[in-house]
């Protein structure tokens, strides 16, 4: 499985503390866990001696011990203690699986298989001016890659989001440019008319959007400042898509908000994406097929689904079978 050598968010860095906490990730059930040091691990949630959850256990120092008959294994998920036989030394063949994991963008990351791919890039995540932020989890009763695609979907704005992100009476779309990238397509010139935009919208505005498909399962939005409107335009607002493949049909989502608002609270940033997605969610719980169909003549597509396009394309080059048909 192709997907098992991309890095994959699978939960809030900041969730993981000094006790183990489940995760899932391409239906493989994982524990996370914080050495004495700090340092993240990610492991199999499965003890290799009884296949107990790890995760139900606990943190001894720089080991995670098993709840059910206290195995310990250190920061190599070797085992080095067995409590029923105290002189027993674990053969270098005692360990659990362990798995390559790092945290960026608040989120920790596994990666399942070796693999030569880089974490899904967020160009405005180094940038100073604007602030960063992760709106959910939400869990999705959907397939990653239906999540991508509405995503990348202007044409839903006027119907899902009428009144915020759309309005019925201006729903055309005006043709906008997609070319295929290394990580998947860029789309430029993709443009709006919106009466709430963000959460300071005083008046509806037209807006200009690019879009790009960052990873098999992930994305980035950045706005273009309207011209006249900003001086200097040399940083632009933008929001990260990360996504967490489950199950085929189902996925974790996240959104990682680089704004230039260091004003407002942070739930009430969240609260304005919060009401968004939950705008989403029906609709894309709702799609049948729910594994996205990669063959083109599948479901119908007008040139305003240009980039949904050539992101089925891109999916059946890579090779991704997870979450499609
Ligand atoms: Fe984990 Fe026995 S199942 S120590
Ligand atoms: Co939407």
């Amino acid at each position: 499985m192709i997907e098992k050598q991309h890095w994959h968010p699978v939960i809030a860095a900041e969730a993981v503390g000094t006790a183990p906490v489940a995760a899932r990730l391409l239906e493989e059930d994982l524990v996370l866990w914080r050495d004495g040091a700090g340092q993240l691990h990610a492991w199999s949630d499965r003890c290799p001696h009884r296949g107990a959850k790890l995760s139900l256990g606990r943190v001894e120092g720089d080991r995670l011990e098993c709840a059910y008959h206290g195995w310990q294994f250190d920061a190599e998920a070797r085992c080095r203690h067995v409590p029923a036989l105290p002189d027993f030394v674990p053969p270098a063949g005692h360990r659990a699986q362990a798995y390559e994991v790092c945290e960026a963008h608040g989120l920790a990351w596994v990666r399942l298989a070796p693999g030569n791919v880089p974490l899904p890039a967020f160009a405005a995540e180094g940038d100073a001016r604007l602030r960063k932020l992760n709106c959910g989890p939400y869990d999705v009763h959907a397939s990653a890659p239906r999540v991508v695609e509405n995503f990348l979907d202007l044409t839903h704005f006027a119907f899902v989001h009428e009144g915020w992100l759309g309005a019925r009476g201006a729903a055309a779309v005006d043709a906008y440019r997609v070319e295929e990238t290394p990580t998947g397509l860029r789309a430029t010139e993709c443009r709006a008319w919106q009466p709430q935009s963000n959460l300071h919208s005083t008046a509806p505005a037209q807006v200009e959007y690019t879009y790009e498909v960052t990873g098999p399962y992930a994305g980035v939005l950045t706005k273009i400042p309207e011209a006249g409107t900003v001086a200097v335009a040399d940083w632009n607002e933008a929001i990260a898509l990360f996504i967490c493949p489950l199950e085929p049909e189902r996925c974790r989502v996240w959104f990682r908000l680089a704004v230039a608002d260091f004003e407002s609270p942070d739930d009430k940033l969240r609260a304005f994406q919060d009401t968004i997605f939950r705008q989403d969610q029906p609709v894309l719980e709702s799609q049948r097929p729910k594994r996205l169909p990669l063959d083109l003549r599948a479901e119908l597509h007008t040139a305003a689904d240009r980039a949904s396009a050539m992101y089925r394309r891109h999916l059946s080059k890579l090779g991704i079978t997870f979450g499609v048909l």
